[in-house]
This record gives structure tokens, sequence and C-alpha cells, in this order.
């Protein structure tokens, strides 16, 4: 039997930057060491733009105060079911109609007891009984606890549910003991939320996402490389993530973070990065090359390091394969998309690889020109189709032309559906 608040979370709104934005947070804190981290989760979700209000268990209050809070979201905070009844803001009924999704963290295992249970003593529990919005539950405690039969038991009948969890990590735990039970890494309990809040339009299909440069070797400790971040290929591969596309990431050497839930492959050369697109590619939907792998590769690799007390003899250059072109020769009812980062001539260049990779759409960039391109967080590109329509985007983070991009894929594959 499903539960329809949790059932149901999924709401369709806009690009995604915007998914937060002056949505509603309520973020419960139970009673765990952790509880002080989520001072700072307040913040994330306030530096999202999400509107934040804070319910407290009595022994939260004992680790952190309603105060740090209160400051924090200049609103009060719900702590107690009978003290709190009088007053309109925050009475648990009118607060779980208030919000667009709630977040527990830490959850002890005393409040997934309850939930599981649907035992509602407090403000919280009984709070959590009329919330009809998803709710993500971050569970952190000891070891031995988080593994007891009784806990796992609790948390598989709440996801059975369709609660969401975003499962412990593992590492020291403040008890002095090592194991699972670390509350999650606050970044991952933010993307989370996100995939909760965002429309799932993308979801049943396997999108792949080249990101990042490659890295040539010449001798052991030396390479040929490129200017590329990788910003614009995870800004991809997350966004296709919240909407529930099932996502592998190949990615070359990046000093971004993995992002959360998304299957990455690190690769070093081209070559490399063409063999794990290839080696994936029959089960993919929509391949979108947003990498920036090296055309070319020293012919010889030297062993060891070569010395520097003679200057060495010019390197010579091979070709490497081009990724897209190759996969673009067996595409049969999968979409490509390319990108071309040109100095001069964009929109001839760029229609000219569409053709030769054989690509649905691609997403051409101008090289120099401010804030766009290569390292940045923001792009300026303009989408070109196959039938030769140019949309030129104005300058927008890396994260909203990611949006738009796969907009466009989207409309691709809905037009095929009919
Ligand atoms: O021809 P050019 O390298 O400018 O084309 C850029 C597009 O081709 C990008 O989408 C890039 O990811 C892809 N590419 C590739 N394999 C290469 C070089 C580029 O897939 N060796």
């Amino acid at each position: 039997m499903g539960f329809p608040s949790a059932l149901g979370g999924h709401k369709q709104q806009g690009d995604l930057m915007s998914v937060f934005k002056d949505k509603h947070v309520v973020l419960a804190v139970t009673g765990g060491i952790a509880a002080y981290k989520s001072a700072e989760l307040t913040r994330m979700f306030m530096t999202e733009e999400a509107m934040v209000r804070v319910v407290m268990t009595k022994s939260a209050c004992q680790f952190i105060t309603p105060l740090t809070f209160q400051s924090l979201t200049r609103a009060p905070v719900a702590t107690d079911l009978w003290e709190s009844e009088g007053s309109v803001e925050i009475n648990h009924i009118s607060l779980a109609d208030w919000a667009d999704v709630v977040v527990i963290a830490p959850a002890t295992a005393n409040i997934i007891g309850k939930m599981s249970n649907g035992i509602a003593d407090d403000f919280l529990s009984t709070f959590l009984l009329a919330v009809r919005a998803p709710i993500v539950i971050c569970p952190a405690m000891n070891v031995n606890m988080y593994n007891h039969p009784v806990v796992q038991e609790n948390l598989v009948r709440l996801k059975s549910l369709n609660y969401h969890m975003v499962d412990p990590g593992y590492g020291a735990l403040a008890c002095g003991t090592e194991g699972q039970g670390r509350l999650a890494e606050l970044e991952h309990i933010v993307e989370e939320t996100r995939f909760v809040m965002s429309p799932q339009d993308l979801t049943g299909l396997t999108v792949m996402v080249t990101s990042g440069p490659t890295r040539e070797r010449w001798d052991d400790i030396r390479y040929m490389s490129n200017i590329s971040s990788g910003k614009m290929g995870v800004a991809l591969a997350k966004n296709a993530c919240q909407r529930g596309a099932e996502v592998i990431l190949v990615t070359g050497p990046t000093v971004l973070p993995v992002p959360y839930k998304i299957q990455t492959i690190p690769v070093g050369s081209t070559v490399e990065m063409q063999e794990a697109v290839n080696e994936h590619f029959d089960r993919v939907d929509v391949l979108i090359g947003a990498a920036a792998p090296m055309d070319f590769r020293p012919a010889k690799r030297v062993k060891g390091k070569v010395k520097k007390t003679e200057v060495p003899a010019p390197i010579e250059l091979a070709s490497n394969p081009d990724i897209l072109a190759g996969v673009g020769k067996k595409k049969g009812d999968k979409i490509l998309v390319g990108f071309a980062a040109e100095a001069e001539n964009m929109i001839k260049y760029a229609r000219g690889k569409l053709e030769a990779k054989n690509l649905d759409f691609i997403v051409a960039n101008q090289i120099g020109a401010p804030g766009t391109a290569f390292t940045t967080d923001t792009n300026q590109v303009s989408i070109i189709t196959r039938a030769g329509e140019v949309e030129e985007l104005p300058l927008l983070p890396k994260e909203e032309v990611a949006g738009l991009i796969l907009d466009r894929v989207l409309s691709i594959v809905s037009e095929r559906r009919g």
C-alpha cells in the first residue's frame, strides 16, 4: 500500500536552476551528533533560494539550540507539539500543508522506528503523518544501531512506501567506532532533494555524456592536454540524472567531484574515451559529446623520463580517432549531440561537423568570447539543428545551458513518439 505524499513527489517545473526557488523546505532535525551539520544544510537550501522552516525533536535541542536555526531562517522553530499548538505559523497541520518537501537530517533510529510504525507522540512525528509532500530520510547513527535488523527492516518498509533515502556514509563515527552510519555528504542530501523536486521527464532514457579533456602521454610523467574543465559535461550529466535518466558519464581527468548517483567512467586518453563510449554505446538512447578529446597524441610513448640534459627532438604527432564521428556511423535511431568550439566562422564550421559526424544537433560556442566555452561557469551557445535552424541562447550558467540542451533532446524524443 502506497502513501500518497511520498508517492507523488515529482512536480513539473521550469528549468532546473529554479527547482528550489521559493519552494518550501521543512528540515527536520533529530537527536544525533550530526545535528550540528544541519545548520550548514539549512544555509545550503537557503542559498538555493528555498524558504526553510526547521522542526526539532527534544533530543535534537540537546545537541544544537533552536536559536541557531531561528537565526539562520529568521523564522520560528517548531520544537514541541503542545507549546506550538497555539501558533498558526508552526501548527503541525499548517506546516505540513506548507511543505513542498521534507528533509529529515539527521534521522535517528528512533524517528525511523516511529515513522515505520505510524507513531505520533511529538511535534515531528505528528507533523510527518500529516505531510503530503515527498519526504527525504537521511539516517545517521552508530554502525551497530544502523545494522540492527529492526532498523534495517524499518528502512526497507519506509522505502517500499516511497520515502526517499540518502544512505549514511562510511568512516569514523562520533561514538569512536568505524563503519556505515555517518550522515551522508550534505551535497548529496541537497542533490537527492533536487532530484525529488525535479520533473522526471527523462525517465526511461539512458544518456551517455563525454566530458572534460583527455591526456596524451609523452613519457611516464608528461602529457599533452587542453584547458577543458569538464563543467559543461558534468552539468549535462547532473541535469539528465535529476530528470530521471540513467546516466553514464565518461570523463577525462578533472578536479570536479564525482557526481552523486551517476555511473562515472574515468578515462585518460582519447583512445580510452573511445573504448569506454563504444563499450556502452549499444545500451544508450542519447549520446552527448561535451568532451574536448585531444585530436593528436605523441606518436611514440617514451618509457621513463626524457632527460632535460639535451633539448629533445620535436615530438612527432599521430591523429586520434574522432569518437563522435565513429558512433555517428552506427547511429541507428539514437540521438547524437555534439559541441563545436570555434575561434572563427562558428556557424559554418559547426554545420560542417553536424553533417560529418551525423548528429541530431550541435551546440556551438565562440572561443575567446568573455564568460563562455572552456573553464568558465557560464556559456553562450548557439544550437544548430539538422533542419538548419540556429537558436542563439544568451550567456547563461552551464547548468541552465544543460537544461535547455536536454529540453531539445526531449523534444526530439517526444516528436518521434508522436
Ligand atoms: O571536430 P571537433 O573536435 O571540433 O568536434 C567537436 C565535437 O566532436 C565535440 O562534441 C567533441 O566531444 C567531439 N569529438 C570527439 N572525438 C574527438 C574530437 C572531438 O568525439 N577526437
